[in-house]
């Protein structure tokens, strides 16, 4: 593989090898010096044109922990503000010495056109386009749910599990990306959220949807993953009204009580505690989330492996 720009790409043979991967230097994490050899003289460049806090750090955790060396970006106070192109900042970038560069780019297919512009010969992860995708995200979540649910994970589909993604979805490149890996690992996939966040067309993606949180809630899903309202997508903010976006669909207390015993809480953060998630729930028993987080750097060791590993 040179690149991973999408969920939709992968295939199961793709999809297994990145989570055994990561399965396996998962183990690395918990040795005294969490380090590898691995990616000496690789270098990485995160390049951010949004804000995040997670994906970034997550991913320069992942590289140090393969010895590669990294470059940060900012935009802000970047050449970038003085119109500098996306062309011109990556070959700037890569004359530098980068050999793989992470992009989050705000619009829809920037570290695709980065990648196949021919402009660079970096390999090119995307950390999240606009409402695209956001590929290592779904494959942290994709791991999350196997080790939940398989006492081997290494190996193992997700076949049959149900899981529930709700809220934003029309907004959300995490959904995307789940909705394509988690169907390929043999998941079930229902789409929740009010009428104006769920996106047109949504009766051709391979996913049942409704607008009902209840009715999802009353079907026992295995997995439950609260998504943010993306209000900065959104102009002027004013799709749906913040009470009634809270009754509908907010994972209340009441509401997770109802989930079966085992099933889990999931959410890609950041969190708005109180608004799609109750703080209750999101420091219950049933919630995963620092999982999430811990094995988003193991999936990005497994992805700057895959992409660099032979080459380093
Ligand atoms: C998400 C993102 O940026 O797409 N966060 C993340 O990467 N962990 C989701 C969000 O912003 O709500």
């Amino acid at each position: 593989m040179k690149h991973l720009l999408s969920t939709q790409e992968l295939d199961v043979d793709q999809a297994l090898t990145l989570l055994d991967t990561a399965e396996e230097f998962q183990a690395v994490a918990n040795r005294q010096v969490p380090k590898l050899p691995t990616l000496r003289g690789v270098t990485m460049v995160n390049l951010f044109f949004e804000d995040s806090t997670r994906t970034r750090l997550s991913f320069e955790a992942a590289a140090q922990r393969l010895s590669a060396d990294i470059m940060t970006f900012q935009v802000h106070g970047s050449s970038v503000s003085k119109g500098e192109s996306l062309k011109d900042t990556a070959q700037t970038l890569e004359a530098m010495g980068a050999d793989v560069i992470v992009i989050r780019h705000p619009s829809s297919g920037a570290p695709a056109t980065l990648a196949s512009s021919g402009w660079v010969h970096s390999s090119i992860i995307n950390a999240g386009d606009g409402a695209h995708e956001h590929p290592t995200q779904a494959l942290l979540d994709a791991m999350t749910l196997r080790q939940r649910f398989h006492s081997e994970p290494r190996g193992a589909l997700l076949t049959g599990l149900s899981v529930a993604i709700v809220g934003d979805i029309v907004h959300s490149r995490v959904a995307r990306s789940n909705v394509f890996l988690l169907t390929t690992l043999g998941a079930k996939v229902t789409l929740v959220g009010p009428p104006a966040l769920l996106p047109q067309g949504v009766d051709d993606w391979p996913v049942h949807s409704t607008y009902d949180l209840d009715d999802a809630i009353d079907s026992a899903p295995d997995a439950v993953m609260m998504l943010r309202v993306q209000r900065e997508r959104m102009g002027d903010g004013s799709l749906i009204s913040h009470k009634d976006y809270v009754r509908n669909y907010s994972l209340t207390r009441a509401r997770a009580d109802r989930l079966p015993q085992d099933s889990i809480v999931m959410h890609p953060g950041p969190m708005n505690r109180g608004v799609e998630i109750a703080s209750h729930v999101a420091d219950s028993s049933r919630s995963v989330i620092l999982d999430q987080v811990r094995n988003g750097v193991s999936v990005r060791m497994a992805a700057l492996y895959e992409l660099r590993g032979g080459q380093a």
